[in-house]
């Protein structure tokens, strides 16, 4: 995890791991963020190129997704999928594909600058802070 202290405030482009580290369909980046008030598991993935950032949170029942930690793609590199009843969720978009989700994912605006990806602190995203 990178320090994002510096641009840690409001509105602000908060740093989550190098470029590098987000692999197309592989093994994602976890984070924590204050959604709504309350604290919430996140994660970014990368698909096609385009780093994509989501709660962690399924549509069908509000539980945790990945099948191990990290790991939110299925096999084939193709879907998002939740471990649980096995929801299937569109990577560069978070709607829903099939399964048993009610809607699509929970998106969190993203932008790589400088060879770092970073996540939008705006509400209702907001740092947790410790
Ligand atoms: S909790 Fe995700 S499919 Fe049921």
């Amino acid at each position: 995890m990178l320090d994002s202290s510096a641009q840690a405030g409001e509105g602000a482009w908060v740093a989550l791991c190098n470029s590098a580290d987000l692999v197309d369909a592989g093994t994602a980046v976890s984070f924590d963020v204050r959604y709504q008030g309350l604290a919430c598991r996140a994660f970014a993935v990368r698909y096609q190129g385009q780093a994509h950032a989501y709660l962690n949170r399924c549509s069908h029942v509000a539980m945790e997704m990945d099948w191990q930690p990290d790991r939110f793609f299925d096999p084939t590199g193709r879907w998002l999928v939740c471990a649980t009843h096995g929801a299937v969720y569109e990577p560069n978009t978070g709607e829903c594909r099939g399964g048993p989700c009610r809607r699509g994912l929970i998106a969190l605006a993203v932008q790589e600058f400088g060879g770092v990806v970073h996540w939008r602190s705006q509400y209702p995203f907001q740092i947790l802070e410790y």
